[in-house]
Parts: structure tokens; sequence; C-alpha cells
């Protein structure tokens, strides 16, 4: 007992000597209060894949596959892509290194909870011992998902996607090495532990998250981009742009609550943090600097590069950082589409896709949260080139808004949501599809009422 009376001596001393500042306030009494009675977190955690980035690095990839002694490999990719060079560039290296492999090329554009299905019933068929998927989000989505069901073959599909929609339960097995290739510049989908999709019997999207479903390694390829048509390249780069700017202004993680008791019950997607925050500034200063240039040339490769780079630095930001309210509404602006067409998308069923989706509710959601952080709303419109030496705080969304609309114009976006189909009348519909987007609007750093949603539909409807 003497020992013990020393230890916990000792510790009062260190507590009451240790500074008081705020900016170096953790003592040990904090840290031994942590885990137990904390209402918020106190602490985040990084993952990320592993990541291979070069012009024509994709010709490892067989190399890779032998070297992860991989007998039966499941590659996965879209009816597009299949006739395209990202895929030719991937199947000409397993050919060349003998590898056993077989083709899935039904995944959807934007997935639904039907096309996932598909991809997983594939899957379990054969006993596939590595995962490979070539192409955009929808198509990494899918076989992260088809590698988890096959990995866990009784479980239900709802036993695993978020909740409230969902059973959100943990993934406790490990999952197939997964390979991933993107081709878009993009989700960032290669470095995060997140598959969504089209829920359609709610018509709004959701997902699964869990650190367990990150590919292994990200290989990324920047000649696979320079085949990107060029709305392609515009809404994938919005994707970025949205992941980047939501990262950084989500509440902060130590404000978030549930304290989870357990790490594993820490998600995914846990709030602002020091480290997503230089993933994330750093992203939006690539984006302003190279996404026009990327958008308008095909040909131009240090811009596409940039850009597929950006999607990657921005994937690791808002991986671990999360998304808030842009994200959030977009998942029934996506699933409630009616009969949009996406021009420069050769697919065949209605689609808003998911980086217009997300980015026209921008320039409002913007406005509206920049009270709870100006600062940081004026750093990302002076990161994507407003003048900001004279504006008042008060005015940070307004100007971060009407530099993303400028922004939005010159890349000749539709002109808001009344430009995408929908009308007044669809507003309570996409609220209600908004409402058990919980796991990414709870992130917003501003409290928000179904009125407030609301209006912040009824402002995106026009933005020019
Ligand atoms: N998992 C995540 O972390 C995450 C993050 C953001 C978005 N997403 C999801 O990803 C999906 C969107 O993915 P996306 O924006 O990458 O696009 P996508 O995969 O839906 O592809 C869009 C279109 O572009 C074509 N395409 C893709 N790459 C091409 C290339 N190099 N050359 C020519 N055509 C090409 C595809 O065939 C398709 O027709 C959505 O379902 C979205 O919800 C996932
Ligand atoms: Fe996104």
């Amino acid at each position: 007992m003497a020992g013990r009376d020393r230890i916990v001596h000792l510790l009062r001393q260190l507590e009451r000597t240790a500074c008081r500042c705020p900016a170096h306030s953790h003592t040990f009494h904090q840290g031994a209060a942590a885990a137990g009675d904390r209402k918020t977190d106190y602490a985040f955690e990084m993952a990320s894949s592993n990541i291979r980035y070069g012009a024509g690095v994709s010709v490892e990839v067989g190399m890779d596959l032998q070297n992860l002694g991989a007998q039966n490999v499941c590659l996965m990719t879209d009816r597009t892509l299949t006739r395209l060079p990202p895929v030719q560039a991937v199947l000409e290296s397993l050919v060349r290194n003998r590898v056993r492999f077989q083709v899935f090329d039904d995944v959807r554009v934007e997935p639904s909870d039907s096309s996932f299905k598909e991809a997983i019933s594939f899957a379990k068929k054969d006993s596939f011992d590595v995962f490979v998927a070539v192409g955009g989000g929808s198509v990494i989505d899918t076989c992260k998902a088809a590698n988890l069901y096959s990995c866990h073959p009784d479980a239900d599909f709802l036993d695993f996607v978020n909740a409230p929609i969902g059973k959100g339960r943990p993934v406790t097995r490990t999952l197939k090495p997964l390979i991933a290739v993107p081709t878009t510049a993009g989700t960032g989908s290669e470095t995060t532990g997140v598959a969504i999709f089209d829920y359609e019997p709610l018509k709004a999207k959701t997902g699964i998250a869990s650190r367990a479903l990150r590919p292994t390694l990200g290989i990324v390829d920047p000649l696979h981009t320079l085949s990107m048509p060029e709305r392609v390249a515009a809404n994938s780069g919005f994707d970025v742009l949205c992941h980047a700017l939501e990262s950084y202004t989500a509440l902060p993680y130590s404000q978030r609550a549930p304290c989870p008791t357990n790490p594993i019950n820490r998600p995914a997607y846990q709030g602002s943090n020091p480290i997503s925050d230089v993933w994330s500034r750093h992203a939006l200063s690539v984006v302003s600097k190279y996404m026009k240039r990327a958008v308008r040339d095909s040909e131009d490769l240090e811009a596409r590069s940039s850009m597929h780079l950006a999607s990657v630095f921005a994937g690791i930001g808002f991986g671990n950082a999360g998304v808030h309210l842009c994200h959030g509404m977009s998942y029934p602006i996506a699933g409630n589409v009616k009969t949009h067409t996406a021009r420069g998308y050769s697919v065949e069923h209605p689609l808003v896709p998911h980086g217009l989706s997300v980015v026209l509710t921008a320039p409002a959601v913007f406005s509206f949260t920049a009270p709870m952080c100006p600062e940081r709303h004026l750093e990302a419109a002076e990161i994507l080139g407003a003048d900001v030496r004279q504006v008042k705080r008060a005015d940070a969304g307004a100007v971060l808004a009407d530099t993303l609309r400028r922004f939005l114009f010159d890349l000749q976006v539709e002109d808001g949501l009344g430009a995408v189909g929908y009308h007044k009348d669809d507003i309570p519909a996409l609220v209600k599809g908004t409402l058990p987007q919980e796991r990414v609007t709870k992130l917003s750093p501003r409290a928000h009422t179904e009125e407030d949603l609301s209006r912040l539909f009824e402002t995106s409807m026009k933005l020019y």
C-alpha cells in the first residue's frame, strides 16, 4: 500500500506542476479520466490504405498478386471501362504474370442494394482469395461489399449497413486483400473503409463504414484519368472539393458524442482533427490550382495527375474526419432522381452523378455552417482564390458561397436542383431522405432542424 500511496502522491504533484495554459493543458489527470466518464470523444485514429502512385504503375499489379500468392482473383469493373485502357493495362499485367482470374463487369454506375447483391453473389459462387477493383467509386465500393459479404456468407445484408437504416454491426473478421485501381479523381475510395449504395426502399443512399473494408493497396496510376470524359472529370472533381471542404469544417472530433467505451466502436468518420486538416487543406489547394485545367483539357497530364493525387489527399482527410451536410443532403438528391440524364455518362438509368449531387448544395450549406467556424470558411475561400483581407468574420459564409458559385459557373455546372429536375414540392421528400443520414449530418458543425434542411434545399434550387 505504501507503494500505491507514493504513486498517487507523485501523480498529484505532476498534476499540480503541469502547465496550465490552454495550449498545454493535457495533464495526467485528464488522460486517466478519459475513457470512462466522458460524454464526447477524446481521441481520434488515422487509417488509410497503402498507396502506390506513378504514371504507368498499374503494370505492377500482376506482380503484386503473385507476391500475395493469389490463386483465384476476382476482378471487378464496369461495362464502359472494360473497353478502355485502364482495364486493358491491368488485364495485360495479370496475363503476363500468369495470374488466374475471373472478371465481373456488371457493376452499376452509382450502385444500389440490388446491384451490390448481384456482385456479392458472384463473389460467393467461387472461392476468390484476392479482389481487384478497376474503376471509379462505383466499382471500388461494389468490390468492397463483395469482399465483405463473401467473407461473412451468413450475414444479412443490413447487418453491416450504417444505423439507423441497417444494424451497423462492427466487422470482426479479416477480409481478403483488395487492390483498388481508381480511374476517376474522385472519390478517394481507394483510401477509405466506406462503401456507398442507393438503398432503393428509402430512395436515398447509405453505406457501410468500417476500417476493415479499406483496400490493402491503392494503385494510383494517373494515366488512367486521361480517358475520363469532361463531365466525369468535373463531377468527380467536385466530390474532391466537397470532401476537402466538409472534412475541414466538420465538428471537431473532441465535440463528437458519444465517446466509445471500446475503440472498435469509434466511427471511421470522427470529426475534424489536426491530421485530417493537413490533408484536406492541401487537397483544396490542389483543386484550386488544377481542377479547371483538368476538366477542360483531357490531355493535360500535369493537371489530371494532380487531381488524381488530390482525390487521395482528400480521401485520407475525409476518410477519418468525415463529411457533413453536402453529403448527407446529396443522398436523397441522388436517390429521388426522376428523369435527369447525366451529361457525358454512358449509362441508361436516370442519374444525378455523386459529385454533382453533393456540390449543388455547397453554397447554401457553407453559408449556414460558417458562423460556427468562420476562420476555416474564410481560409477555404482564400485557398479557392477569394481576396479575404478586408472581409469580416460575419461575412465568411457569404464570401465562401460566392466563391463556390463562381467556381461552379466557370465549370458550367447545372443551375441548381431545379436544373436536375427538382421542384419545391419535392423538398419534404428530400428532407425525409436526409434525416436518417445521421452518420454524416451529426458531423455538421452547426446543429440543424428539419426547417433548416428545408431552407437549405430551397436555397439550392437555383444557384446563379
Ligand atoms: N467509398 C467512398 O469513400 C466514396 C466517396 C465518395 C463517393 N463514393 C461513391 O462513388 C460513386 C461515384 O464514383 P465516381 O465519381 O468515381 O464515378 P463512377 O465510378 O460512378 O463512374 C462514373 C462514370 O465514369 C466512367 N469512368 C470512370 N473512370 C473512367 C475513365 N478513366 N475513363 C472513362 N470513363 C470512366 C464510368 O464507367 C462511369 O460511367 C458514387 O456511388 C458515390 O456515392 C464513394
Ligand atoms: Fe463523396
